[in-house]
C-alpha cells in the first residue's frame, strides 16, 4: 500500500506542470493529458498554459489552461505579478507590453487569487487523473504531498504569496506544502538520469533554466560519485526577470512602433501577427540559416513596400528577427558569463532547461562566447526538468533510500544579518555612533551583525544561531514577546558596518518570550548596581531550498515560537 503519493507542481509563468511518485518504487508519472486537448490519444503535453479565464454563471467558475480557446481574453503571465520586489527598471518592458490577450488584473482577480484559483482547477484536474491510474479508493485515501517550485530568483514575499496561495487551493490539506527552488531540483534531475556522467569529482557545471518569465542560474561542483551522487553549490546562483515572454513583448514594441499607426491596425491584427512569433519565429530563428524569412500575418494592413508589408503579411527578414531578440538573448548570455566567471573551478558543461532553454539561437549565442571546451547541452526532457525534479526531491524527503543525488551545500546569494547593540569596534565603527551600555559597562554601536555573508556555504543540516539576550529593567514589565529585524542586502559589495538604503528588510519575526517557562528570566545585577530581569536565548535559523525555518533556543530546548512576517 502507498503511503502517500508526493505530487511536483511546476507553476510556471507561461506553462505549468504536474508529475507525481511514490515512495514504493519512486517512479515518475508525469500528466501529459489535459482538460481541453481535443483527443486524448494523439494530443498530449507535458505541460497546460498558465492561464484562466472566469466565464461561468457563478463568480468562481473559471476555465483554466487549454480549456481557454482561442481568441478570448484571458489573465496570464500573472506569475510575474507575485514578485513585487523587482526594481522598476527591470519591470518596465513588462509593464509597458503586457500580453495582447490579457485581462488586467483586478481586486477581485489579483494575481494572487489568480494563482489559487489556477492551482486548485490542477488539483482537480490530479486528482481525476490519479482516479483514473490508480482506481477512486486509492486515490481517495492515500495523502498527497505537494511539492511546489519557485524560482531561485524569487524574493520571500514572492515565495510566500505561493504558499498562501497553494493553500488557498487545497494543496497543504494533507501534509504541509514545501516549497524548492526550480533550478536546483531541474540540476538533480539531470544528475540522477546521469547525463553528466563523465563529470568526475571536481568538475563543475552551470545550469541555467530559461522559461517564459525567469532566467535562473545556478552552479554545482561534484564532491563524489559514490554512493550517492554528492554535488555542491560552487557560486552564489544568480538570474533576472528575461525569460521567453520579454521577445514577445521586444516584438510587441516593434510593431507598435513601426505600424502602430497604419489604417487597418488592430487589437485583433496584433494578436495575431505575436501569435505567429510566439509559436514560429521566436522557436525556428537559428544564426545558423543566414537568409531566412518570416511572413507574418499582418491581416487588414495595405501593402507598403517601405514597411515591408505585402498582401497582408509582414516580411520579417533573418536581420529584423536577430534585432528584436537580441537584447534579451544577451542578457541570457550575460548572466550564463557572468555565473561561469565567479563559479570557482574550471566549468565543464553548460546545461540548459526550460522551454526558452530549448531555443537554437540562445544555445548558439552562449557556445560562441565560452570557451570551446564548455559543452553547452540541451536535454530533450528539459522543459519538465523542474517538475519532474520536484517529484525525486519530495521522494528521497519521504523516504532517504530513494535518494541518488544529495546536495551538500548551497552558497549564499546575499548577505543576511540583523540591527544590534554591538561592541563597538574602533576599526570598523563610526566614533561619533557609540554609546555606554550601562547594564553590562560596555561600549556599543547600533549596528549590523551580519551572520550569513554572499558568498558563504550554507548547510541545510546546519541551522544558523544568532544569540541575544533582552534587559529589562526590573521596575518594568517583563516581555511576552520581542521583534527583530532580519535584514539582507542583495547587492555585490562587502557587508556594510551599518544599516544604508541598500540594506533591506528582509523579514520581522515575532519571538514569542511569552511561551517560555515562568523562570525563563534571569534576575542579574547590572554593572550599575540596578536590578534587571536578564533573558538570553538564541534563534535558530536554517536555510533550506527555498524557504527558511526559524526557531527560538532557550536553555538548551527548541520552540517554534517565531513567527516570521516577510516585509
Ligand atoms: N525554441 C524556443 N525559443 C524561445 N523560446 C521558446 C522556445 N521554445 C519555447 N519557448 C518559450 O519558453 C517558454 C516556456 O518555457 P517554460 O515552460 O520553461 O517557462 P515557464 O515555466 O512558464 O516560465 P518560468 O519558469 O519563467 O516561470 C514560453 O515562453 C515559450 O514561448
Ligand atoms: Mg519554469
Amino acid at each position: 500500500m502507498m503511503k502517500k503519493i508526493v505530487v511536483g507542481i511546476d507553476f510556471g509563468t507561461t506553462f505549468s506542470g504536474i508529475a507525481w511518485g511514490n515512495t514504493l518504487d519512486a517512479h515518475i508519472n508525469i500528466i501529459q493529458q489535459w482538460p481541453g486537448l481535443s483527443s486524448p490519444l494523439d494530443k498530449s503535453s507535458e505541460k497546460v498554459p498558465t492561464q484562466i479565464l472566469y466565464d461561468g454563471e457563478a463568480p468562481g467558475d473559471f476555465k483554466w489552461g487549454y480549456q481557454i480557446k482561442d481568441d478570448l481574453p484571458r489573465h496570464q503571465w500573472f506569475k510575474l505579478d507575485l514578485e513585487s520586489s523587482y526594481n522598476p527598471k527591470e519591470k518596465a518592458l513588462a509593464n509597458r507590453y503586457p500580453h495582447p490577450n490579457n485581462l488586467p488584473s483586478n481586486v477581485d482577480h489579483n494575481a494572487q487569487q489568480l494563482t489559487t484559483d489556477y492551482l486548485a482547477g490542477l488539483k482537480r484536474h490530479l486528482t481525476h487523473m490519479l482516479q483514473l491510474q490508480l482506481g477512486e479508493l486509492q486515490a481517495k485515501t492515500t495523502p498527497l504531498q505537494f511539492i511546489l517550485t519557485v524560482p531561485a530568483v524569487w524574493s520571500e514575499i514572492a515565495r510566500e504569496k505561493t504558499l498562501t496561495a497553494a493553500e488557498g487551493a487545497g494543496l497543504g490539506d494533507d501534509a504541509p506544502n514545501l516549497l524548492v527552488s526550480e533550478p536546483e531540483v531541474a540540476a538533480t534531475y539531470a544528475l540522477q538520469r546521469q547525463d553528466l556522467r563523465y563529470l568526475k569529482p571536481g568538475d563543475t557545471f552551470v545550469v541555467c533554466d530559461a522559461g517564459g518569465g525567469t532566467v535562473d542560474l545556478i552552479s554545482y561542483t561534484v564532491v563524489k560519485l559514490e554512493p550517492v551522487l554528492e554535488v555542491k553549490e560552487a557560486a552564489p546562483g544568480t538570474g533576472g526577470l528575461c525569460g521567453s515572454t520579454y521577445l514577445n513583448r521586444r516584438f510587441q514594441e516593434y510593431l507598435e512602433v513601426r505600424l502602430g499607426q497604419q489604417d487597418g491596425w488592430d487589437e485583433d491584427t496584433l494578436k495575431e501577427a505575436m501569435d505567429h512569433f510566439d509559436q514560429l519565429v521566436k522557436v525556428q530563428y537559428t544564426s545558423t540559416v543566414k537568409d531566412q524569412t518570416w511572413r507574418v500575418p499582418v491581416t487588414g494592413l495595405a501593402t507598403n513596400e517601405a514597411l515591408s508589408i505585402k498582401k497582408g503579411k509582414l516580411i520579417l527578414k533573418s536581420a529584423d528577427v536577430k534585432e528584436i531578440l537580441e537584447p534579451v538573448i544577451a542578457q541570457v548570455v550575460k548572466l550564463v558569463l557572468e555565473q561561469i566567471r565567479t563559479t570557482s573551478g574550471e566549468v565543464k558543461a553548460v546545461l540548459l532547461v526550460g522551454g526558452f532553454g530549448m531555443s537554437m539561437y540562445l544555445r548558439e549565442r552562449i557556445k560562441e562566447e565560452v570557451s570551446n571546451k564548455i559543452e553547452v547541452l540541451q536535454p530533450p526532457y528539459g522543459w519538465s526538468a523542474v517538475v519532474r525534479g520536484a517529484v525525486l526531491k519530495g521522494i528521497a524527503q519521504s523516504d532517504p533510500k530513494h535518494t541518488k543525488v544529495r546536495l551538500t551545500s548551497r552558497i549564499a546569494r546575499k548577505h543576511l544579518g540583523t540591527c544590534c547593540g554591538v561592541i563597538f569596534n574602533e576599526k570598523i565603527h563610526s566614533a561619533s555612533r557609540k554609546y555606554f551600555d550601562a547594564y553590562d559597562g560596555t561600549w556599543r554601536t547600533t549596528a549590523m551583525s551580519w551572520f550569513i555573508k554572499r558568498g558563504d556555504t550554507v548547510n541545510e543540516d546546519k541551522p544558523y544561531t544568532f544569540e541575544y539576550y533582552n534587559v529589562t529593567s526590573f521596575t518594568d514589565e517583563k516581555p511576552t514577546e520581542v521583534v527583530l529585524y532580519i535584514y539582507c542586502d542583495r547587492t555585490n559589495r562587502s557587508a556594510v558596518a551599518y544599516r544604508d538604503d541598500e540594506v533591506e528588510t528582509l523579514a520581522r519575526l515575532n519571538v514569542k518570550v511569552g511561551d517560555l517557562p515562568k523562570d525563563a528570566f534571569d534576575i542579574k545585577f547590572g554593572k550599575d548596581d540596578k536590578i534587571y530581569y536578564k533573558l538570553e536565548y538564541a534563534v535558530e535559523i536554517t536555510y533550506q531550498s527555498a524557504s527558511t525555518k526559524y526557531e527560538l533556543v532557550h536553555k538548551g530546548k527548541r520552540y517554534s515560537s517565531v513567527i516570521a512576517e516577510y516585509v
